[in-house]
C-alpha cells in the first residue's frame, strides 16, 4: 500500500470507513472498457477494495454509453437496479424523477462538494436540491488528435481551421495515409458533427440551437453550412468505419496508419495507456476552428435507493472516494480528462491536460464553455436520440442535401420534445 493509498484510507475512514461487521458491497454498472477507460476504473475498485468493500463490476461494452443505459433501464425496471451506475447530465434528472435515486448529502456536507465543485456541475448532480449523483471529471470534447509523423510526411501542419483540415486532409490522402480515422457509430458520427457545429455556428448559436432547441437556427442558413461541411469531412474517412470502435479509430492514430481523429480526451486515456507523450508521439488541439471554446462533458454516478445497510455504508465510501483528491489525480491522469474539483494541484498533469484546464476557466467567462450534445450535456435523452438519428443518416447517405436535413433536425426535435 502507498503512502497516498494509506492517507486516504484514514482520511475516509474518519467518515465512511465501515468496520468489518458493515463492510459491503457496491455493483457498479459503467461503460469503461477500452484499455484508458479501464485502467481509470480499476482506480475506484482498488480504492474502494482498500476500504474493505468489494466491488462487483457491471461493464457493459459500447463507448459513449448507449447500450449500459438499456441494460440499466432493465434492470430497474425489474427492481433490482446496481448500487451505482455511470448516468450523466439530463439522465440524472430523469431517473431522479422516476424515484429510483437516493439522497446523498451526508457524504456531500462532510465532503464540502458544494465547496470544491463547479456550481454548474454540482446543479446537474441535485434532483430537487438533493445530491443524487457524484461528478468524476470533465472531458473535453471538441479535440484534434494528430500523429506528427504522418502530418510530417504529407508536408502539413496541424489544422487550425476547417478550410486548413480540408486542404491538409487532401495531401494526407495523396500520402497515402487515412486523413480522419472516425468509428461510425451514431454517437461518433454526432461527436464530429457537434465539433463542426461549434466552429461555423459560434458559441451563441450552438447553444441556441442543442440547448434551447430553437426551431429556426436548427433549419437556418448556418445549421446547412453545418451540414455541408460535415459531409465533405465524410471524404476523408476510410470506407472500413461503419460500426468501428472508437478506440480502434484511435489505434489507427497511434499506429500511424490514420493522421487525425475528432475526439473527446478519453482518447488521450489510448494514448497514454500505449505509453505515447504528448507533443512527441501524438500532438493534442483543438478541432478545426474553435480554438478558446469548449464542449464540456462531465461523467458521473448516480447512486440508487438499495436496502441492505452494509452496501448503502459501501455506497457512501464509494461516492466519498471519488471527490477525494488522490482517486481525482490519478483517475484523470489515466482517463485524458481533468478533475472536476477546483483545489487540485496540477503539477502532474501534461499539456494537454493543462490546456484543457485552462480553456475550461478562460471559456465559462467568454461565453464559450458549452455542453455537448453528443454526449447527453445539452439536452434530454428524447432529443439528442432525434438528433442522432439525422446526423447519422445524413452521414451515411452520399446523396443527403445538407438543407433537407437540417430542415429534418427541426422537425425531429420538435417531434421528440
Ligand atoms: C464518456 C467517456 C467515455 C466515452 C467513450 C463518453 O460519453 O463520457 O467517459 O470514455 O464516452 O466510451
Amino acid at each position: 500500500m502507498n503512502i497516498n493509498k494509506t492517507l486516504l484510507t484514514l482520511s475516509l475512514s474518519a467518515t465512511f470507513l465501515p468496520s468489518l461487521s458493515n463492510a459491503g458491497e457496491v455493483e457498479v454498472l459503467h461503460w469503461w472498457t477500452s484499455g484508458g477507460e479501464a485502467k481509470s476504473v480499476q482506480e475506484l475498485k482498488a480504492m474502494l477494495e482498500e476500504q474493505g468493500h468489494s466491488w462487483k463490476d457491471f461493464a457493459v461494452a459500447g463507448g459513449g454509453g448507449e447500450s449500459a443505459m438499456t441494460v440499466l433501464k432493465t434492470r430497474a425496471v425489474s427492481g433490482n437496479p446496481p448500487s451505482a451506475a455511470q448516468i450523466k447530465g439530463h439522465d440524472i434528472q430523469e431517473w431522479g424523477g422516476l424515484g429510483f435515486l437516493t439522497n446523498l448529502d451526508d457524504v456531500a456536507q462532510s465532503g464540502k462538494w458544494d465547496d470544491v465543485v463547479p456550481t454548474m456541475v454540482t446543479d446537474v448532480m441535485k434532483f430537487n436540491g438533493e445530491y443524487v449523483a457524484v461528478p468524476v471529471n470533465v472531458h473535453r470534447v471538441n479535440w484534434l488528435w494528430a500523429n506528427p509523423e504522418v502530418l510530417k510526411k504529407a508536408g502539413v501542419g496541424v489544422p487550425k481551421t476547417l478550410d486548413e483540415f480540408f486542404a491538409a486532409a487532401e495531401k494526407i490522402k495523396a500520402a497515402g495515409y487515412i486523413p480522419l480515422a472516425h468509428g461510425g457509430q451514431p454517437w461518433q458520427d454526432a461527436t464530429v458533427f457537434e465539433a463542426v457545429a461549434l466552429d461555423v455556428l459560434g458559441s451563441d448559436d450552438y447553444r441556441k440551437a442543442f440547448v434551447e432547441l430553437d426551431m429556426d437556427t436548427l433549419s437556418g442558413d448556418k445549421m446547412v453550412e453545418v451540414f455541408t461541411k460535415f459531409k465533405k469531412v465524410h471524404d476523408y474517412i476510410d470506407a472500413n468505419s461503419p460500426g468501428r470502435d472508437w478506440n480502434v479509430a484511435t489505434s489507427m492514430v497511434i499506429n500511424g496508419e490514420a493522421a487525425m481523429q475528432i475526439m473527446g480526451d478519453w482518447a488521450k486515456g489510448e494514448f497514454t495507456a500505449a505509453g505515447k507523450v504528448p507533443g512527441k508521439d501524438y500532438i493534442c488541439a483543438p478541432a478545426p476552428g474553435t480554438d478558446g471554446q469548449f464542449t464540456h462533458n462531465v461523467d458521473s454516478f448516480a447512486f440508487f435507493e438499495i436496502k441492505d445497510e452494509a452496501n448503502v455504508s459501501a455506497q457512501k465510501a464509494l461516492a466519498a472516494t471519488i471527490l477525494d483528491k488522490d482517486f481525482q489525480e490519478v483517475f484523470n491522469l489515466n482517463k485524458g480528462s481533468i478533475p472536476v474539483r477546483t483545489d487540485m494541484d496540477m503539477s502532474a498533469f501534461d499539456q494537454c491536460a493543462l490546456d484543457s484546464m485552462a480553456t475550461f476557466k478562460a471559456s465559462a467567462k467568454t461565453g464559450d464553455l458549452v455542453p455537448s450534445m453528443a454526449h447527453g450535456m445539452s439536452t434530454t435523452s428524447y432529443a439528442q436520440g432525434a438528433i442522432y438519428d439525422v446526423v447519422t443518416n445524413f452521414f451515411n447517405d452520399p446523396n443527403a442535401d445538407p438543407k433537407e436535413a437540417a430542415q429534418k433536425l427541426a422537425k425531429a426535435v420538435k417531434a421528440a420534445i
